[in-house]
């Protein structure tokens, strides 16, 4: 078993688009196939409040979230060295509380009833799932990932919704894809520190400073002094290159 944190990037599942040729019997074959294999596993493999949140969903949503819940579990089964079958989903909302009723906050499994020795984390942007472990920790450690795609942060109020006065400074610069890059940077640290601290986004996320001067991806140690945030390369993440992704491991009250 692995103490160490171990990261995967899970490329996005696509249910096929059938061409629409009624002409093209495969197309429309291989789109109903795909869709129902996902359905299949996530009917075997997920526990009933997952599959509860995923009805009220849209389709694609539905797919993206089904497909990441999967591979989160069979991450997790593989760290712990288990079935995936074996493990019953157990999240922990700060406002809800913990539970198997809750499947929503931060992932957690338990095993024969007892809470899985793992820490766990999840993000997703542009179809892809981002999962973070750490088997057997310590118990005061906290773990936390965030993926994002700068495509995403182009929206007018972006910088005054995230960004602390000082951030905005920065970026006051910036233009273009540059700008758009140096906003999802900023995006997932915060929400790689949100997740580890717990709390998610109920924490304001411009009340939290995470600019730092160093350039792109070669910020390995900690971010504007936050022991354990750091950037993580799409490279050495498994992510494609137009991806910003950061993670957080500190021990967190
Ligand atoms: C988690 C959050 C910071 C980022 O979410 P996002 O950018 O929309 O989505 P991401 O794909 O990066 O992350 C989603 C994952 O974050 C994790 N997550 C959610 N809340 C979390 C928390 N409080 N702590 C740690 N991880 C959390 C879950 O694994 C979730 O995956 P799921 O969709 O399979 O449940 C934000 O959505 C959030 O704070 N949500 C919760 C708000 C809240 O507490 N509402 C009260 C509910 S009663």
């Amino acid at each position: 078993m692995a103490s160490h944190l171990v990261v995967r990037a899970c490329p996005p599942f696509r249910v096929p688009v059938s061409s629409g040729d009624p002409l093209d019997p495969a197309s429309a074959a291989a789109t109903a196939a795909a869709a129902s294999l996902l359905e299949s596993d996530a009917r075997s493999l997920l526990d009933g409040p997952e599959l509860d949140r995923a009805r009220a969903m849209t389709a694609r949503t539905r797919e993206d979230f089904l497909a990441g819940r999967l591979a989160q579990r069979r991450f997790a089964a593989g760290l712990l060295g288990v079935p995936a079958s074996a493990l019953t989903a157990w999240y922990s909302c700060p406002r809800c509380g913990t539970g198997t009723q809750i499947s929503h906050g931060r992932p957690g499994y338990l095993i024969g009833g007892a809470a899985a020795p793992l820490l766990l984390s999840l993000s997703r942007a542009a179809g892809w799932t981002l999962l973070a472990g750490i088997v057997d920790p310590d118990p005061a450690l906290r773990l936390g990932i965030d993926v994002e795609d700068p495509a995403r942060t182009d929206f007018e109020g972006f910088d005054a919704v995230v960004l602390t006065p000082a951030e905005r400074a920065h970026l006051a610069a910036l233009t273009g894809t540059q700008l758009l890059r140096a906003r999802a940077r900023l995006w997932a640290r915060k929400e790689a520190w949100l997740k580890m601290t717990g709390t998610g986004l109920q924490t304001a996320p411009d009340t939290v400073d995470v600019f730092d001067d160093a350039p792109d991806d070669v910020l390995e140690g900690d971010v504007n002094g936050r022991a354990g945030l750091r950037d993580l390369p799409p490279a050495e993440a498994g992510l494609p290159a137009y991806l910003v992704a950061a993670v957080a491991v500190a021990v967190y009250p």
